[in-house]
């Protein structure tokens, strides 16, 4: 993540000699990845010791985790929290062992003082950007979407859908006509994707694909190529995240367009650490990082070499 390396302020530096334990979800896409190496990196550059656990995709782990980062007696806990609920009864451990938690990337269910704040981006608006990209593209035209939602119970996958509705709400001609869980993972995007075209005649009903992530979006794409069709033409393709992989399928004309996640979601959690560890700051309840969109006018070759220097 040599782009990520930046100055410091004296201010963030207080966190210098924090143990700060980190329970990540696991590594289903290449977003997560991405995060990962970004939080390692950060940490190294401000002299944090990172304590790092992956969770396999499974609650329990965390839990484990997030238990074990208390026996320990850590400074300071991150959570990328893989469901909205289920967090209470651990989170009040930590608040009770004056431990201070910050959510990344996802959120909870349950109340605002189990967590000192949460670095994340508006999962709704993502949905908004996404459905609205959709909108402006096919106009009048009629347009039958597939839907392929990101891991149930997750905060990305309820708000992303429910931003993408919303958007398209006004458009009597835009329908979502299937909708099912890729789980966040290309195999499963792929999956999922031959299902839905079998399902709708081979896919020649179908405008436009809308995932919850690129991965899955790129799984899908090779199975719309392998039903025979031109994703991207016969098929739009939306999705969010911006990774390096869905910048070659726009240059390659076989997405459209895609919402970018920041995978540096540690900078501001340590900052907010730092501060808050230097003098009592008590950080903003919710940062929100930015949801930008990008499309094949973007520059997207030059947007793939951008995020190769971003920790991916
Ligand atoms: O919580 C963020 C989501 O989790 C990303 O969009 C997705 O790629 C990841 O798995």
């Amino acid at each position: 993540a040599a782009g990520l390396a930046t100055a410091l302020s004296s201010a963030a530096m207080a966190a210098d000699g924090m143990t700060v334990g980190f329970s990540q979800i696991g590594s289903e896409s290449g977003w997560r990845a991405a995060e990962t190496s970004v939080t390692k990196s950060q940490a190294e550059s401000r002299g944090i010791n990172l304590k790092f656990a992956d969770a396999q995709q499974k609650q329990e782990n965390q839990i484990k985790a997030i238990r074990g980062f208390i026996a320990q007696g850590v400074d300071a806990i991150l959570v990328a929290p893989v469901v909205a609920t289920g967090w209470d009864d651990v989170l009040n451990e930590a608040k009770e062992a004056n431990i201070p938690v910050v959510l990344l990337d996802r959120g909870i269910d349950g109340p605002e003082d189990l967590y000192l704040t949460s670095v994340a981006s508006d999962q709704v608006k993502e949905g908004r950007v996404a459905g609205q990209w959709l909108v402006d593209t096919v106009k009048d035209k009629d347009c039958k979407v597939v839907e392929l939602q990101g891991t149930v119970g997750s905060t990305p996958a309820i708000n992303r859908k429910k931003g993408f509705e919303e958007a398209i709400a006004g458009s009597k001609n835009i329908t979502i006509i299937r909708s099912q869980t890729g789980d966040f993972t290309r195999s499963k995007g792929k999956e999922v994707m031959e299902g839905f075209l079998k399902a709708e005649n081979g896919g020649k009903g179908i405008c436009a694909l809308y995932a919850h992530n690129d991965d899955m979006a790129v799984g899908a794409i090779q199975a719309i190529k392998d039903a025979g069709l031109k994703p991207g033409t016969d098929i739009l393709v939306v999705s969010i995240d911006a990774v390096p992989d869905i910048f070659t399928a726009i240059a390659a004309g076989e997405a459209n367009a895609t919402v970018e996640l920041t995978p540096n979601m540690a900078g501001p959690a340590f900052d907010a650490l730092a501060a808050f560890k230097k003098d009592g700051t008590v950080p903003p309840k919710f940062i929100i990082t930015e949801s930008k969109l990008y499309t094949a006018a973007d520059d997207p070759k030059g947007e793939y070499e951008r995020r190769k220097g971003l920790g991916y």
